[in-house]
């Protein structure tokens, strides 16, 4: 034991007490995607993002997951940061449906919602069967078939014809998740629960942000949980597919920007 173990309260700086953005990546994507926001949020917010289990950088673990396993990831990881202030929740499309799941299961642990090119409903039968062949087609070919049939649907038409930059950065990105990562996260979503009944529950401040052309969910979902969920602002960003964030750089950190202001006008609001 050293000698200076007296009781006493030790002063710090902490230069990043600001309000936490803990952003989730979709399926099969990396905390690389965030790399925009990241930067573009730098001095207003501190941006988390996790590589879930079996993507980006973090390890595989063997399938199945469940939705409620990649929540606790997520929660694990703020309290290794221990971040104990509630944060916002950013997730993009399966990013989104740990969203849900992390609201429900730790509501106190939320200040925030951004829901990205999401959907509250779960997989249709045809969407379990797409899952199912997915999964077939992971084992049979590997990732790189699945990242290749996702690819062109992932996009507006005019981003996929025209940036060649952001369409290789997705792929390299899909291509980087492990064969256990890509199984475990399809059995997730296949098995997801319904999120429809957690709209009306959800009573912390929400923005929906959506792609205008996005091909994979429908703009419509986003008004569908707009209209569902008390008070949500819902921002539909022109030219952009299912990944608003990467085509559309600008005008989606500036919704999360104007949204995250918003949260600390309010709280400074009731502190005066
Ligand atoms: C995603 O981007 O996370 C997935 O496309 C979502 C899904 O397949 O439901």
């Amino acid at each position: 034991m050293s000698e200076s173990s007296d009781d006493f309260g030790l002063a710090y700086i902490d230069s990043c007490d600001q309000l936490t953005v803990l952003c989730i990546h979709g399926f099969p994507f990396s905390s690389a995607m965030w790399e925009p926001q990241v930067e573009d949020l730098s001095g207003i917010a501190r941006v988390i993002a996790p590589d879930l289990r079996g993507h980006g950088r973090s390890e595989a673990a063997p399938p199945p997951y469940t939705m409620s396993m990649l929540a606790d990831d997520c929660l694990g990881l703020l309290d290794y940061l221990g971040i104990e202030n509630p944060v916002v929740v950013c997730g993009l499309s399966m990013g989104g449906y740990i969203a849900f799941e992390f609201f429900r299961k730790y509501p106190e642990r939320v200040a925030g919602l951004i829901l990205a090119s999401t959907r509250a409903k779960a997989d249709t039968p045809e969407g379990k069967a797409g899952r199912d062949a997915a999964i077939e087609k992971a084992q049979k070919q590997g990732v790189t078939a699945v990242a290749a049939d996702m690819l062109p649907k992932l996009f507006a038409p005019r981003t996929y014809e025209e940036d060649d930059e952001v369409v290789d950065f997705v792929q390299e990105m899909m291509e980087g998740t492990s064969l256990e990562g890509m199984l475990g996260a399809l059995h997730a979503m296949k098995n997801r629960p319904d999120s429809t009944p957690t709209l009306a529950e959800i009573d912390v401040p929400t923005l929906i942000i959506h792609g205008a052309d996005d091909q994979l969910i429908p703009v419509a979902e986003a008004r569908d949980m707009r209209a569902a969920i008390k008070g949500a602002q819902l921002v539909v960003i022109p030219d952009a597919g299912h990944l608003p964030n990467l085509e559309q750089i600008d005008a989606f950190s500036d919704a999360v920007i104007d949204f995250v202001d918003s949260l600390i006008d309010h709280d400074d609001d009731h502190e005066h």
